[in-house]
């Protein structure tokens, strides 16, 4: 294997790649949301207009803590705890592994990452009906999302909490892609 950055490996240059990965996950996703949505909204001249700011700047927010997440799986994945408790002294340990430190970080970017895009979406809810849809149904994926992350971590991060909080993450992008699309469509 050209990296090795399999089974146990845990060096910094697989966390990286790993994330790095989401990232482009992310990116892919968000492109094949916008050409699905095209496809079908396909008038001619689509006028467009500056989405909020704010919705803007939650596209690269969002995908930095995609980021973190993949880092703290990777970290679940090697180290896994015992407990709640014993998880917990983990993190917070100076003798611990770099991973198991940093998986700390992501919950907490994600509070207030998700009060950063409910706030994005409120911005985006006053451009039009259309756009408020969408942007309610963002509010409602970042709320199922916090609570799947606190489940996640209350469970030990079993494979399949895994999986729905990498699943509801997919669908939240999705849903603050096509909401910032929208914003962007003037009628
Ligand atoms: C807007 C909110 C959130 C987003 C977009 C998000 C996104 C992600 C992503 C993309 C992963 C990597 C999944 C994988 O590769 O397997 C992840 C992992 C994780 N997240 Fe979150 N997360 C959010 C909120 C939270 C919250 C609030 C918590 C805890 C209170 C949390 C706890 C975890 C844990 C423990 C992992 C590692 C285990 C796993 O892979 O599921 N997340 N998150």
């Amino acid at each position: 294997m050209l990296f090795d950055y399999v089974a146990g490996n845990v060096s910094l240059g697989r966390a990286f790649y790993l994330a790095l990965h989401m990232a482009n996950t992310l990116v892919l996703l968000g492109m094949l949301a916008v050409t699905a949505w095209l496809a079908s909204h396909g008038e001619p001249a689509i006028r467009w207009r500056r989405a909020p700011g704010a919705l803007l700047a939650a596209l690269p927010v969002v995908v930095l803590l995609g980021m973190t997440g993949a880092i703290a799986a990777l970290g679940d994945t090697l180290f896994p705890a015992s407990s709640l408790r014993a998880g917990f002294s983990q993190d917070f340990s100076a003798a611990a592994n770099f991973l198991v430190r940093l998986r700390g970080l992501h919950p907490a970017l994600a509070v207030a990452t998700a009060a950063f895009v409910i706030y994005a979406a409120s911005a985006g809810m006053k451009t039009g009906r259309e756009t408020r849809n969408a942007a309610l149904t963002l509010w409602l994926l970042v709320l199922l999302q916090m609570v799947a992350g606190a489940v996640n971590i209350a469970l030990l991060a079993p494979i399949w909490m895994q999986i729905v909080h990498l699943l509801v993450a997919d669908l939240l992008w999705i849903a603050l892609v096509l909401t910032t699309l929208r914003a962007a469509v003037a009628r």
